[in-house]
């Protein structure tokens, strides 16, 4: 049965894909199409609602990108956010001019107060912030609107005309800086569109999967696995579509956690595809003897993966497509600009140059990270895949301080899985989001029995965050950290010292290299 629909008219604005994640987690089916889609394209999707983007035009200059004026014949209601409320103004009568110094040019958050009277706001505060991006603004309201939300600075922050449906806001709600937007895309969707709450992610995954089968026909697909949440359901994804013509090739780099190789081949191999693992611990370590500079182990194993996949893939001969665990963010960040290079993230690396394939396939590209676990769980992988935290690509070679030895990491194995084992016991795991020990290169005095040792400091680590790019360290119950310590220097052979890292990021980074 067809879903209802939502489209999402893209005018080139940053949070598109987050607008469409907000329809998603409302259980709404919903299409981000390009501005210059044709009507009768629109209108074929049947669509319950449509929203425009916001974007960074302006909509009084020749070049700005417009709406076909047709969309507001079709009955159709239409929510216009930012860009798209000013569009919604220019097309319906209204004037936008570039916003004076003394009026309505506003950026952040935004203390709104609301007329909720008005089906967009029903229901929720009469006040509440807002968080604004925009330089112009509604110099006139079209004809048949009202205003029904409004801040210090602009009387218009939000437009309505409930009769035929059609609303607009200056702000973004679908930002989490806007205290109440989860709420006012609800009342879109479900009391001014008339959604019914008909699409999950068990429909997402048959689409995709129906997609992909399109996409690859009777094409080979080589996947790189490397164990991690986002490579992990890009598998089981290409392997429930097109299980017999999917290889994955798993490198074990013998730097991951313990028994994390053996759960991933377990997984796996189970499934119906071919399944490669390669052991190639050996090989990492000896290009790693010797290296203790933090971006010179990075820049070692981003090289060395590539090498072991491409001899791999040489093996396999000719493939149509190139499978990647590409999620939405990766998509973001790569287009990041000039921001100063802290670390190189060396797990993305670049595409092996040896490997013949025609196309490459991204099948999560569209999706955030919880959408992405959420999609696993639904694609029958084990829990403890798919909440696994983040892993750095270089694994413990970055967490094992100065030069990296076998000896040394199984050292880290063990006490890392003490840590963990742990805060799962404690009930801890699911508030904390990244959490992790660290076997520091320092060496100091202490007593066991009635002997002197002169062993390793191991460093516990673990941070609340929600965007990785500033952190601050968790609140461990010192009950907990007690535990952890007592059984590390009893379990652990060669630590002698427990340490809690206080710091939180910026100054410092989440890992030690
Ligand atoms: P930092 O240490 O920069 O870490 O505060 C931020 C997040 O990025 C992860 N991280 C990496 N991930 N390759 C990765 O794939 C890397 O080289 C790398 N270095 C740091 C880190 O685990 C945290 O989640």
């Amino acid at each position: 049965m067809p879903h209802q629909t939502v489209v999402i008219l893209d005018f080139g604005g940053q949070y598109n894909q987050l607008i469409a994640r907000r329809v998603r987690e409302q259980g709404v089916y919903c299409e981000v199409k390009p501005h210059t889609t044709p009507v009768a394209d629109l209108k074929a999707l049947a669509p319950i609602g449509i929203i425009f983007t916001g974007g960074p035009g302006s909509v009084y200059d020749p070049a700005a990108p417009h709406a076909d004026p047709e969309i507001f014949q079709l009955g159709v209601p239409v929510l216009g956010i930012c860009y798209g409320c000013q569009l919604l103004a220019h097309h319906l009568g209204g004037k936008v001019a570039a916003a004076q110094s003394d009026s309505a040019r506003e950026y952040g958050k935004t203390e709104t107060a609301f007329d909720t009277d008005c089906k967009l706001f029903r229901g929720l505060p009469a006040k509440s912030v807002t968080w604004m991006s925009h330089g112009d603004y509604m110099e006139k309201v079209p004809e048949g609107f009202r205003l029904t939300a409004r801040s210090a600075a602009c009387p218009n922050v939000a437009i309505a005309d409930e009769a035929r449906g059609f609303y607009g806001v200056q702000f973004h709600p679908e930002v989490n800086h806007t205290e109440q937007g989860a709420a006012m895309l609800r009342n879109f969707l479900y009391e001014i569109c008339g959604a019914s709450g008909d699409w999950t992610m068990e429909d997402y995954k048959e689409t995709a999967v129906r997609r992909l089968r399109e996409t690859i026909g009777d094409g080979k697909v080589l996947l790189a696995l490397s164990g991690g949440v986002d490579s992990s359901v890009a598998a089981a994804l290409l392997a429930e579509a097109v299980g017999p013509q999917l290889t994955c090739v798993f490198v074990d780099h013998g730097l991951m956690r313990l028994n994390e190789g053996d759960e991933v081949e377990s997984v796996f191999s189970q499934r119906d595809i071919r399944f490669i693992r390669v052991n190639a611990e050996d090989r990492f370590l000896s290009k790693l003897s010797g290296v203790t500079e933090p971006e010179g182990k990075r820049k070692i194993i981003g090289e060395e993966f590539i090498r072991v996949f491409e001899a791999e893939a040489k093996q396999i001969g000719r493939v149509d497509y190139l499978a990647q665990g590409t999620i939405y963010p990766d998509v973001i960040e790569s287009g990041a600009g000039d921001a100063a290079v802290i670390k190189s993230h060396h797990n993305v690396g670049g595409l092996p140059d040896y490997v013949d394939f025609k196309e490459i396939v991204e099948p999560l590209r569209m999706l955030f990270k919880d959408e992405v676990r959420q999609l696993g769980r639904e694609l029958g992988l084990p829990e403890y895949l798919v909440s696994r935290q983040p892993f750095p690509g270089p694994g413990l070679a970055i967490r094992c301080i100065g030069e990296v030895t076998k000896e040394k990491l199984d050292l880290l194995r063990r006490a890392d899985f003490i840590f963990r084992d742990e805060i799962a016991k404690a009930g801890l795991a699911g508030t904390m989001d990244q959490y992790f020990a660290v076997l520091t290169n320092l060496r100091s005095v202490g007593v066991m029995g009635d002997g002197r040792t002169y062993d390793y400091a191991l460093a516990l680590r673990s941070v609340t965050t929600s965007d990785f790019m500033t952190a601050d360290w968790t609140r461990i119950p010192y009950e907990v950290l007690d535990r952890v310590s007592v059984r590390v220097v009893n379990e652990a052979p060669h630590i002698n010292r427990v340490l809690y890292d206080i710091t939180s990021k910026p100054p410092a980074t989440i890992e030690y290299e």
